[in-house]
This record gives C-alpha cells, structure tokens and sequence, in this order.
C-alpha cells in the first residue's frame, strides 16, 4: 500500500511555517469581506449590507438614474425647493436634452451644487460645470457592466485559485475518511466557479443574488473549515497513521 504523507510525518519547523500561512491567509480573508462590506453596503440608499446591495450591484436599480438617486436621497438636502428638484427629474425623463440642460437644469447646479461638483472644489465628485459631465450620471443604473464583470472575475479566479490551491494542499495532510477528504478538496472551488457565475447570470435575473451570496459564503465556510481542521490536525490532533 502506498504511504501518502499527514502532518504525523511532517516536522515542527515545517508545521509552523503551514500554521503561519494558514493564519495569515484566514486573516487576508476577514480583510476581503470587510471590503465586500464597504463596497456594496448602502447602494440601495439604507445602512448595512443587504440582498437589493447585491442586486443593485450586478443588476442596477433601473428605475433610478445616480442623479435621480442623489436627489431624492443623499444630495436632497442642497436643492432650495421641492419645484427645483422636479425641475431636473422632469429633465431626466424627457430624455436629459442638451438645450433643456441649459435652459432649467444649468442655472440650479451653478446655484446649488457647483460649490462642490466643480473641478476646482478639490473634491472627489462628479463635475456639474458641462452638459456631457452631468448626461453621465441620467442613464439608467444597470449595475456593473460586463468589462467590469470580466475584469474582476479574471484577477479573483486567478488569485482565489492559487490560495485554494495551497490550502488545499495543507489539507491533504490531514487524516480523515477518504471518501470526504476527495469531496471535500473539491468543494471551494465548486462554490467559487458558482459564485462567479451567478455574478453574471445576476445581471440578467436579480433573483439571483441570493445564489450570489449563498456560494460566496460557502466557498468562505469550506475554505475556512479547511485552515481550522489544519491548524487542529497539526498541533492538537493524535495521529492514528503508526497504528495503520
Ligand atoms: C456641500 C457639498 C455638496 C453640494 C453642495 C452638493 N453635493 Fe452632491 N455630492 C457631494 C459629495 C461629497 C458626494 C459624494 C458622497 C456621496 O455620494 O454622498 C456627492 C455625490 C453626488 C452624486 C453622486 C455621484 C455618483 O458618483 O453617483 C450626485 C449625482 C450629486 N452629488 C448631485 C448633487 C446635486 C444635483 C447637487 C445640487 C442640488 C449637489 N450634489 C450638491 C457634495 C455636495
């Protein structure tokens, strides 16, 4: 029968090394699910993270332009009045004309919004000072578009692959039912490909940012249950392979 290797064979150098991987990795992790946090927390205009953040992500809203959004939410407060902010609603809907731009909708900017949405302001907003700047923010929000789509699936299978890969690895190294250990190696990268997928299939049926959530989370449960079982296999568990 042939002899694979466990972490009963392996020494103590190399087992720290592994434990200061796996940890460091568990804690690259944590990092990339704060920042899932921050990048899609409150697109729907509400606190936290929830499922219409995903949808609005891939998907987009729709019925809502980025300044039909601000208006009625975060930027509301800097229009003098009700009138103006139908002014330029109205505006969008007929269509975000360059002539209607500079007969209603130019005057209230310079007005009311100039001061920040300016190049000059230093800040780092959308400029209001030209028509084609603002027609920008008028077209229908259909969330992230395919380039971007390709764009980030490419760099997270490239990288995600290589970090499940060398987990995995690790993971060999522990002893346990073989029949689980093959499933089990397999799964993250299951999940992973699901994941991605459901990125796009999102971009077509909302719906689907529940399996978008669903897989992101089991690849992380997996991939997690992986360095944990590592880790207790290294330094706590006893090896039954002398017995064998
Ligand atoms: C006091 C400064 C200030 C004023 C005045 C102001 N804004 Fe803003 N605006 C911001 C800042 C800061 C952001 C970015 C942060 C955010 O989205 O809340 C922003 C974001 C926006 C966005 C979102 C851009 C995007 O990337 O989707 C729009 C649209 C917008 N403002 C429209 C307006 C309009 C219209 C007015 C005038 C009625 C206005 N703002 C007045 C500071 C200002």
């Amino acid at each position: 029968m042939p002899k694979y290797r466990r972490f009963a064979d392996t020494s103590v150098s190399e087992r720290i090394l592994d434990s200061m991987f796996l940890i460091t990795i568990g804690i690259a992790y944590l990092f990339a699910i704060l920042n899932l946090y921050y990048t899609h927390q409150g697109r729907d205009g509400e606190e936290g993270l929830s499922v219409t953040d995903v949808m609005y992500a891939y998907y987009g809203s729709h019925n809502q332009t980025r300044l039909g959004a601000a208006i009625n939410g975060p930027m509301a407060s800097n229009l003098p009045n009700p009138a103006a902010k139908q002014t330029i609603l109205d505006w969008i809907k007929e269509g975000a004309t360059e002539e209607g731009f500079h007969a209603k909708v130019e005057p209230i900017m310079q007005d009311n919004c100039i001061a920040c949405h300016s190049a000059e302001s230093g800040l780092p907003v959308p400029s209001f000072e030209s028509y084609a700047s603002v027609v920008q923010l008028t077209k229908t929000d259909t969330g992230a578009t395919i380039p971007a789509l390709v764009r980030v699936s490419h760099i997270h299978l490239f990288g995600i692959a290589f970090i499940l890969f060398f987990v995995g690895r690790l993971f060999l190294l522990c002893e346990m039912n073989i029949k689980i250990k093959r499933l089990y190696v397999a799964l993250p990268f299951i999940f992973l490909l699901l994941d991605i997928a459901s990125w796009f299939i999102t971009k077509i049926i909302p719906e689907f940012a529940y399996v978008v959530i669903a897989a992101g989370g089991l690849v992380g449960t997996t991939f997690g249950l992986q360095i944990m079982i590592c880790l207790y296999q290294m330094w706590l568990y006893k090896s039954n392979v002398e017995e064998e």
